[in-house]
């Protein structure tokens, strides 16, 4: 390789003078990496005894999109951001002692979308693309093919073991992940009867946001966007009342968000649309809660009103709070939706943020909750076209530029880079010159190889990272829709219980079967 190919970085703080990168003195020391490493291996050798409580919460933390190179950059865009050089931080998802591998292709796609593979990981039952809640029988946009075909969710089977069952997400909650928990449809597209085909309606198919209410009665905790599938056609938005495109779109009139606070009048509901009214209430005096905090998704973190918008974060802390009051547990979903949603527009440093963001809210759980009793798992749907690379130095920013310049035409690339997206460009026939651009900009998008509107998702197989009771079952690599079996397994409900009694019965009947057992003993001795 040339030298003269070598680019110094001075933007990057790791990097010394001579462009060479910086890493601390402490790491030439064979005795740091071998006590760091020993340590671990202690830690490691601890989970021989394994967690075999019966898991009373369950939490499922889904990242859309997040497939591996976006969990290894965010990480080190979260060390970056406490001043670090990045690459040897910890996020919360990392100190998760169990992990797995998920396939998540779908019944009829080798690439899948977020629908059919939340009904894996919801439902149990891998499922096509672009339908949730029913099964491979079901054919997508075909209202006639719903029934028959449903299948349900982790969620319902956790509400019909008493548990109180909450969904949080940064999309609307009508949106393909949550939707699998509580809908069935043929097409994740119909979030409101207004994105219905007529003759869906007239054979009786439902519109996600109606089966949101519908479906499973009382859904404990709701906490999203998605207000104007609420709301009847042409009714002002109440946070953009001048803005016609955020007006509701239900052309049946209803206002499920009125209906639902009529039902919940008396039961201690409450319906809030800003973090204001959010953080006023106070969760001991809350059984219900559904919050609607934009009309349809909710703002990308970066971009977020930090006055008027809560952040995940704050969501998640909330609905754990409301949630944990019900003596037998609860179920959570949590999605950090848009980290998808910044690669399709191709640009990294706004999905990048989105995980952080998430990462930050699987530490608020963890305070909130016990390993002892909460089974907590993080997880992706899928992959996206992504990846940073380049022989960047450590500490490099995970926005900045590889250290060399291309040797075909002599131009400097960042080390993220899509497969395909929108990030495709040609200036007078030829890439363009990186670096006559802000390539660190909030809404930058990364070069791709192949010009596409929406950049799409990624085949490979994600991380399932797993603690609490029974989290050792999350091993090997598995088919996706295992994980609800696994969660359900763990916290005695769904399909699978014969467990339960022996186990948690065990111990209570141990004393009286044995005194039964004298008592026994003693009669045929004495007859
Ligand atoms: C189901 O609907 C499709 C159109 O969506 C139609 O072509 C088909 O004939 C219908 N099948 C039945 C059994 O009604
Ligand atoms: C909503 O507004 C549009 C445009 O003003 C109008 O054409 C339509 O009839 C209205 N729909 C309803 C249900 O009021
Ligand atoms: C790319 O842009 C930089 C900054 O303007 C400039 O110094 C460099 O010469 C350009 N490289 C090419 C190959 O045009
Ligand atoms: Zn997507």
């Amino acid at each position: 390789m040339k030298l003269t190919a070598v680019l110094i970085v001075c933007s990057s703080l790791m990097f010394g003078s001579l462009g060479k990168p910086q890493f601390p003195e402490h790491e030439k020391d064979p005795k740091f990496w071998n006590m760091w490493a020993q340590r671990t291996l202690k830690n490691a050798l601890s989970l021989q005894s394994l967690n075999t409580n019966k898991a009373m919460n369950l939490i499922l933390f889904l990242g859309d999109g997040m497939g591996i190179p976006t969990v290894t950059a965010a990480r080190i865009l979260k060390g970056q951001l406490n001043g670090q050089s990045g690459e040897e931080t910890q996020l919360e998802m990392d100190k998760f002692p169990f992990v797995s591998l998920a396939k998540t292709y779908n019944t009829n796609a080798q690439v899948p979308d977020s629908a059919g593979t939340a009904t894996a990981y919801l439902c149990g039952v891998k499922a096509n693309e672009g339908t949730v809640g029913v099964s491979a029988a079901a054919v997508r946009t075909q209202c006639n093919t719903t029934q028959g075909n449903e299948v349900t969710s982790i969620l319902k089977w956790a509400k019909e073991a008493g548990k109180s069952v909450g969904i949080v997400t940064t999309t609307r909650v009508n949106h393909a992940t949550p939707s699998a928990s509580y809908a069935h449809s043929v097409d994740r597209d119909w979030y409101s009867d207004n994105e219905m085909p007529a003759e869906a309606l007239r054979d009786g198919c439902k519109d996600i946001a109606r089966q949101l209410f519908e479906n499973i009665p009382n859904i404990d905790v709701i906490m999203g966007g998605g207000r104007k599938y609420m709301f009847p056609k042409n009714k002002s938005d109440v946070e953009y009342p001048n803005d016609l495109k955020h007006s509701g779109t239900r052309k049946d009139g209803r206002n499920l968000v009125e209906e639902w606070t009529d039902r919940m009048k008396d039961k201690k509901g409450y319906y809030v649309w800003n973090k204001k009214q959010l953080l006023s209430l106070n969760p001991n005096n809350v059984n219900y809660l559904l919050g609607l905090f934009e009309p349809a998704d909710l703002q990308y973190d970066l971009e977020r009103n930090t006055e008027t918008d809560p952040s995940l974060t704050e969501m998640v802390e909330m609905a754990i709070k409301i949630l944990r009051k019900n003596p037998r547990g609860f179920y959570l979903l949590v999605e950090g939706g848009r980290i998808d949603h910044g690669h399709h527009e191709g640009k990294a440093k706004q999905a990048l943020h989105e995980t952080v963001e998430m990462d930050r809210a699987i530490g608020r759980a963890d305070l909130l909750t016990s390993v002892h009793d909460t089974m907590t798992v993080v997880t992706a749907d899928h992959s996206h076209v992504f990846n940073f690379g380049g022989y960047t130095g450590r500490g490099n920013t995970i926005f900045g530029l590889a250290p060399m310049l291309s040797d075909i035409d002599q131009k400097p690339f960042t080390s993220i880079i899509y497969g395909n997206g929108p990030g495709y460009k040609l200036i007078n026939g030829a890439r363009e010159n990186v670096s006559t651009v802000d390539y660190q900009d909030n809404n930058y998008q990364a070069q791709a190889a192949v010009p596409l509107s929406m950049e799409t998702h990624g085949g490979e197989d994600v991380a399932v990272f797993a603690k609490g009771p029974l989290a050792h079952l999350l091993h090997g690599v598995n088919e996706q829709n295992y994980i609800p079996h696994v969660m359900a397994y763990a916290a005695c409900i769904g399909q699978n219980r014969e467990h339960c009694v022996s186990r948690s019965g065990a111990a209570d009947l141990r004393p009286v079967l044995s005194s039964i057992a004298a008592l026994l003993t003693v009669t045929r001795i004495l007859c």
